[in-house]
């Protein structure tokens, strides 16, 4: 059984963590940097690198500590080599990079993407390969079919804002606060969701992407109108978010050979609205769904060290030299979708 270090700086949650392949979590740490960004209403990029650099060690040595464990006692160093903001990623694939070169031991460079992908594994020892995977964070929106590790076909991706984004913009329109996502959730169920028109962007539409900007400079004219109480702009909000995610999964599904799974990964993973629409459109379709619980839907060490463990038993690891990347798709021949610029 291979003992596996994770590291995650991508954004604004520092976290190491120690994973044995059975799938037992030996130690989790985990410092979020809410406090550093509050004021700014939004991640700031140097602070968090900045931020990442402070609390990286103390982490390492407290999952090493809870693990009672030593560098000697970990087959292989896991980090989160991209995508993500530059500056956070640099500081934990260097502090990866450094204690696999003090204690002589392999890195493994990790698409952060891919540890969203594979985290529900860590938790369902039944979740084999292929399943289909709805991947929604602040950064990113793809529908994947997964078919193994370092293998995916994305079937589509947002033409433009991310749907974690989406919540976040939402949020701060809405003097919600910050992060955004959980605010809009809460207020949410304070509201009513059939109060306020908003748009369903490429509802219907002969494409499989999906599409949040419109959605979100709608619930900016709603806001602005004074005439809908906040409560029921986020309830609204939230149901378009979940109509919109139906129609184009269903899009995407109807086209593919059927899969024996649906999954859901990333930040907005953790909604309740989204996991319960899922989880019956699933049920509809005589797929079994899996999400993983709320604390490995939010950016986490125990993900990356996940995937860390499943490349190690492919004989997947790394040379010191790899190079972080801000940009990196897990399906690189993917077809570029309209507008959508270089997401991932
Ligand atoms: O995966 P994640 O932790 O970081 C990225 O890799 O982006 O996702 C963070 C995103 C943020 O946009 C946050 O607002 C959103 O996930 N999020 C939520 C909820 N919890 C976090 N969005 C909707 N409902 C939630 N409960
Ligand atoms: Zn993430």
């Amino acid at each position: 059984m291979a003992i596996i270090l994770g590291l995650e700086s991508s954004c604004d949650e520092t976290a190491a963590a120690i994973v044995r392949s059975d799938r037992t979590i030996l130690a989790h740490a985990l410092a979020g940097q809410e406090d550093h960004h509050r004021a700014f209403g939004g991640v700031v990029p140097e602070i968090a690198a900045r931020a990442h650099a402070e609390l990286m060690t103390p982490l390492v040595q407290a999952a090493l500590a809870d693990a009672g464990m030593t560098l000697d006692d970990v087959d292989a160093i896991a980090a989160t080599a991209g995508p993500g903001l530059i500056g956070g990623v640099m500081v934990g694939l260097v502090t990866a990079k450094a204690l696999a070169m003090a204690a002589g031991k392999p890195l493994i460079a990790v698409n952060h993407l891919e540890g969203h992908a594979l985290s529900p594994r860590l938790v369902d020892p039944d979740l084999n390969f292929p399943y289909l995977l709805l991947l929604v964070s602040g950064g990113h929106c793809q529908l994947l079919r997964v078919n193994g590790v370092g293998d995916y076909n994305r079937l589509a991706t947002t033409i433009d804002d991310a749907v974690g984004e989406a919540f976040d913009k939402t949020a701060k329109i809405l003097g919600l606060g910050f992060p955004g996502g959980p605010a809009v959730e809460r207020a949410a169920t304070n509201g009513n969701s059939a109060a306020v028109p908003l748009p369903r962007p490429l509802k219907g539409a002969d494409e499989p992407h999906f599409s949040f900007a419109g959605l979100k400079s709608a619930v900016l004219r709603a806001f602005q109108s004074g005439q809908y109480k906040v409560d029921d702009i986020a309830a609204s909000f939230q149901q378009a978010v979940v109509e919109c995610l139906r129609d184009r999964l269903q899009y995407s599904v109807d086209r593919i050979d059927p899969l024996p799974a649906l999954v859901v990964a990333g930040g907005v993973a953790a909604n309740i609205a989204i996991r319960d629409m899922l989880s019956e459109f699933a049920a509809a379709r005589a797929m079994r769904f899996v999400a993983p619980p709320l604390w490995l839907c939010t950016d986490n060490g125990a993900m990356i060290a996940w995937a860390g463990a499943e490349r190690f038993a492919a004989g997947l690891t790394d040379g010191l030299d790899f190079v972080a990347r801000p940009r990196w798709p897990l399906d690189p021949d993917a077809a570029p979708a309209r507008g959508a610029g270089v997401k991932a």
